[in-house]
């Protein structure tokens, strides 16, 4: 379905769950969140119901984010019911890897076509620093088990912070050249814990390249499944590519395609506003599927034009980025 701004909106993000098994620096506190309780969250049939219904109005791929998404109990059997409907025809997760070594068969087994996992740093001391405690070489692990299987592509998420891992910029362009991974530097955004946040951490994409263009040639035109808001470039000689997700530099939103469903049920239009439609209420009082479908067409046609980002997270916005999904 095409929304007020001309966009056609074919991708739902769904946050399975708002707990993680990380407590990364830009995204929590340490002592964590609230976290919901399990009446609050979405069941894995409501959300069945959910995906089928915006199925009928051109939903055609699906994300399952978090918190952690493999944490979420039962996640085998919902990307089983997920590649049950017909018009779904890619179901992707992001996720912090740190599971994913121990389920990945079962995963793709399930139907998980593709991943994209978190790995900010190549240097297990800086990662144990921004997860608060995660081990790196599980994460290692977790890439290598997804290339292995053939999960493709394969991406990878570096969010790119002053004075912490922008010296690893020619490390992640490295291992893109030699492996078929997609590496994508993500400016780092004002959401999330904002007690980590700094302006002055923040590092454009426009930065980045001169820095890897030093050492590499990078070759536009390179087009990776997903559609998503990275920009891609190859690497002269290299084997993956390199992609850049530059919201705040150039925010993407004239090509944004979709639209997010939170943990506790709540269709957001936007992942920078706070305007949301409540589906889990509808759900749960007996709505027949033509009204859910309504309230999803309300969310589809609520979307604004633009984030706008360069205005702070505001005070009326209390979601951390757990409690979208990204
Ligand atoms: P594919 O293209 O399908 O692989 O997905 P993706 O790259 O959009 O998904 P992923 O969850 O890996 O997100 C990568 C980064 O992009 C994260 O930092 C997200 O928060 C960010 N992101 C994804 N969608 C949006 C969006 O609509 N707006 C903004 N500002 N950031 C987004
Ligand atoms: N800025 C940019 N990316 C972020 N992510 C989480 N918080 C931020 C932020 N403040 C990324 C995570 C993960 C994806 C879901 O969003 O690193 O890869
Ligand atoms: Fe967990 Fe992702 Fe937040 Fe890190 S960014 S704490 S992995 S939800």
């Amino acid at each position: 379905m095409v929304d007020g701004y001309g966009r056609e909106i074919n991708y739902l993000r769904i946050s399975v769950t708002d707990r993680c098994n990380l407590r990364c620096q830009y995204c929590m506190p340490a002592e964590g969140i609230q976290t919901l309780t399990h009446d609050q969250i979405l069941t894995l049939e409501e959300i069945q119901r959910v995906v089928k219904v915006a199925a009928t109005v051109g939903i055609k791929k699906v994300r399952l984010t978090g918190g952690e998404p493999l944490v979420r109990k039962n996640l085998l059997r919902f990307i089983e019911y997920m590649k049950d409907i017909d018009e779904i025809d890619d179901v992707s997760i992001t996720t912090n890897g740190i599971l994913f070594p121990d389920m990945a068969e079962e995963l793709k087994n399930a139907g998980l076509n593709r991943v994209n996992i978190s790995m900010d740093t190549m240097v297990p001391e800086r990662y144990s620093f921004i997860t608060r405690g995660g081990k790196l070489e599980i994460v290692q692990l977790a890439v290598q088990k997804a290339l292995a299987l053939g999960m493709k592509p394969v991406k990878l998420n570096v969010v790119v912070i002053k004075g912490f891992n922008d010296v690893e910029l020619m490390d992640f362009a490295q291992l893109a050249y030699d492996y078929p991974l997609h590496v994508r530097f993500i400016e780092f955004m004002p959401i999330g814990d904002l007690l980590f946040w700094d302006r002055k951490k923040m590092f454009s994409a426009a930065q980045m390249r001169e820095i890897i263009e030093k050492e590499f040639t990078l070759e536009e035109g390179k087009r990776i499944r997903g559609n998503g808001p990275a920009c891609y470039y190859g690497i002269k000689g290299g084997i993956g590519s390199l992609g850049f997700i530059n919201p705040i530099s150039s925010h993407f939103c004239a090509e944004c395609n979709r639209i997010r469903l939170t943990a506790d049920g709540k269709l957001r239009p936007c992942l920078y506003d706070h305007h949301e439609v409540d589906l889990k209420k509808a759900l749960r009082d007996g709505t027949s599927d033509e009204g859910i479908r309504d309230l999803v067409v309300q969310a589809i046609q609520q979307k604004p034009e633009r984030h706008h980002m360069d205005r702070g997270w505001g005070e009326n916005n209390s979601r951390k980025m757990s409690q979208i999904g990204g």
